[in-house]
């Protein structure tokens, strides 16, 4: 079965063709990093607009890449939710557009799930996690653990009850005078730093729970900015390494303390946080001494991109009670659960 997917929940403009939910054959990413980094984050409107203008050539990027034409795609899956309303419309209403024009099924998808399971994707050098996997999602919008005992099936375990981890790497890199996306600014700097230089707090780590908080945090270095200026050179490096310690200090021992209390031995990191570089290599190091296997996807497939959508797409394609037109199911989420069975349990057609 081949699939097609489409994800434009925010500023970037992707399309992939899998095969049977596991193999990518194309995955197709327009990023538009460049046009709103000069307002040093997302501007929404323009986000919308530019998806219109890429849309199409990145499908025909996909297609080429997969060497296969529209006929051949069995099945449409895109991002309903959640994410930005205008930036989601471009890409339902082009998957609805494909879908009705060559009488094919369309399953509207959620964003969160998406990168819960990329591990599930055919990928070099990592292997594919058995169930049920302890799962964190930590990326601009969310920081989430759940238990995934299979697809569709996640018991949401602790979430952040303020900012998201990728929000706060966001906000401090702003602070600091550096450029979107926060987080790539950050983790370069922090590699030449001092991570025990500052010591910044640690929220919620004595909290016997798996939630967590980052705006105290990111107030933290606000203080130590407003008092001392902005650093320049090693000692902006400094505080990069120290601030992104902290972040991922957080990260490890609640996904660490989830496993254990879970007692299961696999940890799956996904989201764009989890390209950063002290994160994948502190998680490595704890998970080999606790003798839990981590799986990470590589960084291209942890950002925003179409082809994590694959394994999802596939399943509830394959579901019998996929209602495949729903207007419901294939509007698009601001907000929206993992858990949100909206999208699939509708039982009136209005195609
Ligand atoms: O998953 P993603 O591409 O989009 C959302 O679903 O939000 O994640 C984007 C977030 C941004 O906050 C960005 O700063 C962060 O991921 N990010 C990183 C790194 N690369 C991207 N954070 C820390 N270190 C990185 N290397
Ligand atoms: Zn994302």
């Amino acid at each position: 079965m081949l699939t097609m997917t489409i994800e434009s929940s925010c500023d970037e403009t992707s399309v992939a063709v899998v095969r049977d939910g596991r193999e990518v054959l194309a995955n197709a990413v327009a990023s538009q990093i460049p046009i709103h980094q000069r307002y040093g984050g997302v501007v929404p409107e323009l986000a919308s607009r530019n998806h219109i203008r890429n849309i199409h050539a990145v499908v025909d990027d996909a297609l080429a890449e997969a060497d296969v034409d529209l006929e051949d795609i069995d099945g449409y899956g895109v991002t309903v939710g959640p994410g930005l309303v205008g930036s989601l419309l471009v890409g339902i209403e082009t998957a609805k557009g494909f879908a009705y024009a060559f009488d094919k099924p369309c399953v509207g998808l959620n964003h969160l799930e998406a990168h819960l399971t990329t591990v599930l994707l055919e990928l070099e050098d990592v292997p594919t996690p058995e169930f049920p996997y302890v799962g964190l999602v930590v990326s601009g919008g969310h920081t989430d653990l759940y238990v995934v005992e299979g697809l569709g099936e996640y018991t949401l375990l602790g979430r952040t009850r303020d900012d998201a981890a990728g929000e706060a790497f966001d906000k401090v890199a702003k602070m600091l005078g550096l450029p979107y996306p926060g987080g790539v600014a950050i983790d370069r700097l922090a590699r030449g730093g001092d991570p025990a230089r500052h010591a910044f707090p640690r929220p919620m780590l004595n909290r016997d729970n798996l939630d967590f908080s980052f705006s105290g945090l990111k107030t933290a270095v606000l203080r130590h900015v407003e008092q001392q200026g902005v650093p320049e050179e090693q000692p902006l490096a400094d505080l990069c390494a120290s601030f992104q310690e902290a972040v991922v200090d957080v990260l490890i021992e609640k996904s660490l303390r989830a496993c254990r209390q879970q007692g299961i031995d696999r940890l799956v990191l996904s989201g764009g946080v989890a390209c950063n570089h002290r994160l994948r290599h502190r998680a490595r190091v704890e998970c080999d001494q606790q003798d839990l296997t981590l799986f990470v996807a590589p960084p291209r497939l942890c950002t925003d991109n179409a082809a994590m959508f694959g394994p999802i797409a596939e399943e509830y394609l394959k579901r019998k009670d996929a209602d495949h037109f729903d207007a419901h199911a294939l509007r698009a989420r601001a907000t929206m659960s993992i858990g949100d069975d909206s999208l699939r349990q509708t039982s009136s057609s209005h195609r």
